[in-house]
């Protein structure tokens, strides 16, 4: 893997408003560009680029502009995605279709087949929570509908398959290694080949010493962050499915740190400790009657959470109660766009039972149910 680069640049473009601003300023304190110089993190390896964002979100802008796709191209998307994947597409002015999933979050072939147009570009694809996906019949049929493959890898940083990162596989990849790391920002954006588009800087954010910090311990000791997170906020509003829903984010790149971070992780290590976490989850869970999603986690992956099924909403809402006084994180996942919530149909239905166990943290060894 090539080296970090971080390299100060003039002159990111970010809008009309923030130019004007900007000159004025420069005149105020007659001083340069240079005063709102940006970062880009960009590694080189062979044909590949991989370039560090704030967020995976702003990585998939960047790698849908990098295909060159125009405003009404059309994108097929899983119909069970958290509300933030489809931010840079309405930014972007692309249409997206939606396809149904199975119960293993796999796609149904026939449907996904029968939403292709002659507007269709591309298929977004979801490793959902690091368990690769068939990305070999992905391929094929990007193949025959002459369609680009984009991999969202987004639960599953430094996951592989026989060696290979996951992320790398599609015409562009994403994944968000700040949800393994608790790093303030991170998301990266893997190309095969193609520019990043545009090649303007993207600012960086700059990380308050109080949020420097409060990550740190959330790295250093996760299951005490749980219970922080309870005794400062109280009770999670499990049932609320509106209640993670997040607004649009500025297009940035990682803070230094975070990117610094990500270049001296040993992956592999996190890779093993995540794994073991997962073994451990599914023991548990199906010891009190849970359904895992996957009936086995592929030896390559890097799972972010252990999906399973409760028997009903009520139960997956006791198991999310267990977890605030247990120090573990058990969640519902995702922040459902507002369609799918108000059509109140089979997404709807699924996320009601769907509980993801972090594998940040083992089963605690004594717990109350
Ligand atoms: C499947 C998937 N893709 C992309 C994203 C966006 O990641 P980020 O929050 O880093 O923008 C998420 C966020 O949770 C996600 O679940």
């Amino acid at each position: 893997m090539g080296r970090l680069r971080g390299r100060r640049r003039a002159g990111c473009r970010t809008g009309e408003m923030h130019r004007d601003l900007r000159s004025v300023i420069y005149s105020a304190v007659g001083r340069g560009p240079e005063l709102f110089a940006a970062h880009r993190f960009e590694l080189q390896h062979g044909r590949e680029t991989i370039r560090y964002f704030a967020h995976a979100r702003t990585a998939l802008k960047h790698g849908l502009q990098s295909l060159r796709l125009e405003p009404g191209d059309a994108i097929l998307v899983p119909d069970y995605v958290c509300d933030v994947i489809l931010h840079p597409l309405g930014e972007l002015g692309l249409e997206h279709r939606d396809y149904p999933l199975t119960d293993e979050l796999a796609p149904d072939w026939n449907e996904l087949e029968r939403r292709v147009t002659p507007a269709t570009r591309a298929v977004l694809m979801v490793h959902y929570f690091g368990q690769p996906h068939d990305l070999a019949r992905f391929r094929d049929f990007c193949e025959e509908h002459d369609l680009r493959l984009v991999e969202d890898n987004a639960h599953g940083h430094a996951g592989e398959i026989d060696g290979r990162p996951l992320g790398s596989f599609g015409d562009v990849g994403i994944s968000s290694p700040r949800k393994f790391l608790n790093t303030p920002y991170g998301g990266a954006l893997w190309l095969d080949g193609q520019e990043v588009y545009p090649d303007d800087d993207v600012r960086l954010y700059s990380v308050s010493p109080v949020r420097q910090l409060q990550r740190r311990i959330s790295r250093r000791f996760p299951g005490l962050n749980q219970r922080l997170k309870t005794w400062v906020r109280g009770r999670p509003p499990y049932e609320d499915p509106r209640a993670y829903r997040e607004g649009p984010v500025e297009d940035r790149c990682a803070d230094s740190n975070s990117a610094k971070i990500f270049e001296e992780t040993d992956w592999s290590a996190v890779r093993a400790r995540r794994q073991q976490a997962y073994e451990a989850w599914r023991g548990f869970a199906e010891s009190h009657g849970l359904a895992p999603v996957y009936h086995a986690l592929h030896p390559g992956a890097n799972p972010w959470c252990f999906p399973a099924y409760a028997a009903d909403s009520a139960e997956a809402e006791k198991w999310c109660a267990w977890s605030s006084r247990n120090g573990a994180t058990v969640f519902r996942w995702p922040a459902l766009p507002e369609e799918r919530i108000v059509e109140n149909g089979a997404c709807m239905e699924r996320w009601r039972r769907l509980l993801c166990f972090s594998t940040e943290t083992e089963p605690p060894r004594e717990s109350s149910i």
